[in-house]
């Protein structure tokens, strides 16, 4: 079944379609994403969590348009922007996207204000509603009083909250963050977290958070879970954790079901009037004659 993506595209924010990356380090290859599937809504709060080293980083950048995929796409209002060059994804990156990572990207020299300030002017924005709205940003994340330090004259958490306004400063419609409160205690957490639920409801900013911590997670609308490069599931308000069927048809079975469930590398499938049951393949020899039956015809 080809899927007619431009339809889809007129419901989602994020589409990530095939979406793979292949890292080579000398003759050793790391899949980090192997085709990975799944869609945003306009103005949706999505939470990303996983282990270490599940690809979450990567989907991020590529997302951002701060790296190039091996395969697939992503469209953001229907545009592919891996395909964008150097320039298109800076304006992209500067205009429609804002990133923030665990440890900041501040300019060193700078203070939290001219910070805040730089990529407005960089986008070419008058000075005064410039200077207002940074200000603005800083106070509603409780920097009032730490605008005119410099990032070193600052604590981690702060930077931390600085460099989310950096990447809210022109009221970016899409907010990639990465791992934002891992260096924070609970209590800023919490008031990162408010700020950035705040931000999504009042300006319907659509945001993807990667988090470990469950409790940031729960921030979301929806949260999906990522195991080695691909979508396993997410948590559903009814069912609790449920798994996502991919564009492909593609399931992720959590290893602690597979191994209640008995199953290994092969299943039989089995419509019911329950829906589909999925059950261990317990003799070889019958996958023999069952791919005999689903031999193509000559
Ligand atoms: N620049 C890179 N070069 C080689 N391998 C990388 C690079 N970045 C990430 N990886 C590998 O890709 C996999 C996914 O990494 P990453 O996206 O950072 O995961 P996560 O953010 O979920 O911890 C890991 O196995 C990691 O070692
Ligand atoms: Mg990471």
């Amino acid at each position: 079944m080809i899927e007619d993506l431009e339809e889809i595209a007129k419901e989602y924010k994020v589409i990530v379609r095939d979406l793979m990356k292949v890292y080579r380090r000398g003759q050793k290859e790391v899949i980090a994403l192997r085709g990975m599937d799944f869609e945003v809504r306009p103005g949706e709060f999505l939470s990303i969590v996983g282990p270490s080293g599940s690809g979450k980083t990567t989907l991020l950048k590529l997302i951002g348009a701060l790296d190039r995929p091996t395969g697939g796409s992503v469209l953001i209002d229907g545009f592919n922007i891996t395909l964008l060059d150097d320039r298109k994804a800076m304006m992209y990156r500067r205009l429609k996207c804002g990133f923030v990572w665990q440890m900041g990207n501040l300019v060193p020299g700078l203070t939290a204000l001219e910070n805040v300030k730089l990529p407005m002017k960089l986008a070419g924005a008058r000075k005064k509603p410039t200077e207002l709205r940074a200000k603005a940003l800083l106070e509603n994340m409780g920097l009032g009083d730490r605008m005119n330090h410099k990032p070193h004259q600052l604590s981690g958490g702060e930077n931390q909250r600085v460099a989310i306004c950096v990447a809210l400063a022109n009221n970016p419609e899409l907010l990639l963050a990465d791992e934002i409160t891992g260096e924070l205690d609970s209590e800023t957490t919490a008031m990162v977290m408010d700020e950035l639920r705040r931000i999504n409801k009042e300006f319907g900013t659509t945001v993807i958070n990667v988090t470990h911590n469950p409790k940031v997670a729960e921030y979301a609308d929806r949260v999906l879970r990522i195991r080695d490069g691909l979508i396993e599931g997410q948590k559903h308000t009814l069912y609790g954790d449920i798994s996502e069927v991919d564009a492909k048809g593609r399931i992720v079975i959590p290893e602690t079901i597979r191994r209640l469930a008995g199953i290994e590398k092969r299943v039989v499938l089995k419509v019911t009037d329950e829906g589909l049951l999925i059950s261990p393949l317990k003799d070889e020899s019958e996958s023999g004659s069952q791919k005999q039956q689903h031999k193509e015809p000559d």
